[in-house]
This record gives structure tokens, sequence and C-alpha cells, in this order.
């Protein structure tokens, strides 16, 4: 049993993609690990509940995380001058390899997981290395953080130096059955089937895990269509297919079998996208990462208005901060910039659509997640802007605004998942 509680403060969540549900001086109720509601005046059947008085503090849901690289958190902010391809091969292999060191993975890994529960993140699909000891042993961490996350184990059997690249697929797919059985006892943090990208990965290795996915139901994640001469070189590698989605999905490895993530999607077709809108694959959209590796911008604002499920990630370390309050108001400066300088028919983003993604958008990957209504999981954040003085009198929304774009995670002052408090 959980301990049921209210929170008192002012409340805010995503009612819907463009609106905010603000309430000011009002209580939200937790029972069992869920949202029984958020009430202005408390109904008398909550009132023996005990009371946690949040004073002037915000509260929010959770944010989500719908795409970072665990092992790139120890050498972020290095290459940020290089496009992706370059950045890949002469930085973040090099840096990854190391995961086959145990020793190095403990100390790496729990500095990442310590600041990701420090942060503002209650959930996050998460990209390991190849090393299946070391995903083990970050799993194993997560596991018992307080966070709820999906970890993958890396597969990658082509196109990288010999100290980051699986022997053939038959060895990776095994491996891969292998991490499965070590990783099943877990509770809070579940693997993910995790193709690095196609540029990565033989075509025996993509049908496998498509063959995999069809057998255990499992979600998978991968990056698609983030760079131009990523898109160009897809093209040369699978000269067969009808575009990069079509690398996953003739495989069976675009959400046709499972629930599915796809990284960045900046230079998507018509086609690609109609597929990804069939499939219902969850676009992971990471604005920071997109600018440091000169990746482009993408186009946001078109897949809300197609309704194709969309969340954000922060990328670590294509994006050098690991918050997701960054990573939304990343996501409103670059489609401010996509509607001046590339297409003036698709508007920026409003901060309401931002939080969106952040919150709801991303959350419905990991089921009723995201949001203040009742039946939501219980994801919470206290909001602190004691350290953003003004004489001005902001509206909450205007309060949380303002945290979003000067204080990021710094703000939280206690976190709740699943209705269970970490700090
Ligand atoms: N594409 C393949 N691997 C990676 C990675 O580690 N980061 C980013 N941003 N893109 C990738
Ligand atoms: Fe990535």
């Amino acid at each position: 049993m959980k301990p049921n509680f209210l929170l008192k403060g002012h409340i805010v969540f995503s009612a819907a993609p463009d609106r905010l549900t603000v309430a000011d001086h009002s209580y939200l109720v937790c029972q069992d690990g869920v949202c029984a509601g958020v009430f202005h005046e408390l109904p008398a059947r909550y009132a023996h509940l005990p009371v946690h008085d949040c004073g002037d503090c915000l509260i929010i849901p959770g944010l989500m995380d719908l795409h970072v690289h665990a092992p790139q958190y120890a050498s972020r902010s290095l290459g940020m001058d290089l496009e992706l391809l370059d950045w890949l091969d002469t930085y973040t292999f090099p840096a990854e390899a190391q995961y086959a060191e145990l020793s190095y993975a403990g100390l790496a890994y729990q500095a990442f997981v310590d600041a990701l529960r420090q942060g503002a993140t209650t959930r996050a699909c998460i990209f390991g290395t190849l090393h299946r000891h070391a995903t083990v042993l970050l799993m194993r961490k997560l596991d018992t953080s307080g966070l709820q996350t999906y970890v993958g184990k890396v597969n990658m059997d082509r196109n990288s130096p010999d100290c980051l690249r699986e022997a053939d697929a038959v060895t990776a797919l095994a491996d891969t059955r292998r991490w499965l059985a070590q990783v099943a006892p877990l509770r809070n943090c579940q693997p993910i089937l995790t193709p690095r990208f196609t540029p990565s990965c033989s075509d025996t290795l993509l049908s496998g895990l498509g063959i995999l996915q069809r057998e255990t139901g499992l979600a998978v994640q991968s990056h698609l269509s983030e760079s131009q001469a990523e898109c160009a070189w897809v093209r040369t590698l699978c000269p067969d297919a009808r575009d990069y989605a079509d690398t996953y999905g003739r495989v069976g490895l675009l959400g046709q079998n499972g629930p599915c993530i796809m990284a960045h999607c900046v230079y998507c077709t018509e086609r690609e996208i109609q597929a990804l809108q069939q499939n219902g694959v969850f676009i992971a959209h990471c604005p920071q990462s997109n600018m440091n590796l000169a990746s482009g911008i993408a186009p946001a604002r078109r897949y809300l208005q197609d309704g194709i499920p969309m969340g954000l990630g922060t990328d670590v370390a294509g994006g050098a901060h690991l918050s997701v309050f960054r990573a939304m108001t990343d996501a409103i400066a670059v489609s401010k910039l996509r509607w001046r300088l590339v297409d003036s028919a698709l508007p920026p983003l409003t901060f309401a659509e931002a939080f969106y993604l952040a919150t709801r958008g991303g959350g419905a990957f990991f089921g009723k997640v995201g949001a203040f209504a009742p039946g939501y999981a219980f994801d919470a954040l206290v909001l602190d802007d004691c350290a953003l003085p003004t004489p001005q009198r902001l509206t909450t929304r205007e309060r949380l605004e303002r945290i979003a774009y000067q204080l990021e995670d710094r703000a939280v002052r206690h976190k709740y998942v699943d209705g269970v408090q970490l700090f």
C-alpha cells in the first residue's frame, strides 16, 4: 500500500496540447500512487488525508525525457562544434567503448542516475551501450532509484570502430536475449529493444530484432532522419528501402508490433510521416541536440497538427543538458527560427504546447502519465521560484515560464513518482 495524501499549492497541468489548467491554492489528491483529482474546495471524503502544504510553490507533473544516452552523460559538452557523424566518430564511439570496463561504467552510471534522480525528470527512455554487463548494471541502479525508466542495450554490428561493434548479427541477437533474461526480474526499469540506427545495424541484425519484437512485444527505440548526411548514407546503405523509415518498417520495427520511439525525425518525407502516424510511433523531439550537431529543425508544429504522438528528448550528449525544462524552451526557440527562416506556414510552439510535450505528450508513452487527471500516475514536482525575486505580480503560468527559462531543474524542491516521494 502506498501512502494517501494531499499536496496543496498552485497546480498546473496540460488539459490539451494548447491548453493549461491552472488551479491556484488548490489540493492535489494522491490515492494508491494515482491522482484522484484537483480540487479548490476539498471534498469531505478526502478531509482525513494528511496535507503537505507547499505554500507558495507550484505543483506540476513530472517531466518526461523520451530520448537520452546514459553513457554519454560523462562526456557531455565535448565536441559540440562538430556535425553528427563526425561527432559520433570522434567523441561518442570512443566514449562509449570505455563501458567495456565495469569499474568505469559503475562510476559513470552512478553519476548519471544521481543527476537524473535529482532533476525534474520522473520517467525516461534511455540508451545504454552495446555492453551487456554495463547495461545490466545501469538498469539495476535505475530500478532502485525511484524513477520509472526504459533502458536499451544498444545493438550495432557495422560501421563503427572495432572497440564498439558487435561481432555479427547472430552474436548481437544472442547477447540481447541473454540481457533480456538477466533484467527480467526488474520492476521499475524495463528493457526496450535498441538498434542504434540503420547505419550501425546490418540488415540481418535489424530483421532479427524485428523477429525478437514480435516474439516479446517489447518496445523499440532508435534514431530516424536526424541529419542530411546520415539520410544520404542510409540511401546508399539500403538502396532497396523506400526511405529511411522503411529500413525499420520493412522488418516490423516501426511500431507495427509494439510501442516505438523514433528520435529526431528532422527530415521525414510525407510517406514517412504517414507511416509514423499509422503506426502510432512516438517522436522524441530533441531540439538542443539538433542545434548542437547542426542537424536541422524538426517540424514539431506539423507533427502536433497531424496528431502524431510526441514528447521531448534531451538526447544527452547531443544535447548538453539533462533538463527537460531546457528542452521545452529550446523547442520553442527552434520552432520560431523554423517559422521565420524555413516555413512561415508552421507557427512557432507556444509555452503551453512545449509544456504539453514535456509532460502529457511524452507521458503517453508510459500509459496514463503526465497530467493530474483522475486515474493518472501520481508523478509530481514541487517547484520553488524564490531564487527569482521580482517586484512584478506574476500569474502562476508566468512563474512557471520563468522557472523553465531561468531555474530549470534547480527549482525542484520535492519529487514524487507513482505517489512515492523521492525527496
Ligand atoms: N545516431 C546514432 N547514434 C547517435 C547518438 O549517440 N546520438 C545522436 N544524437 N544520434 C545518433
Ligand atoms: Fe540520440
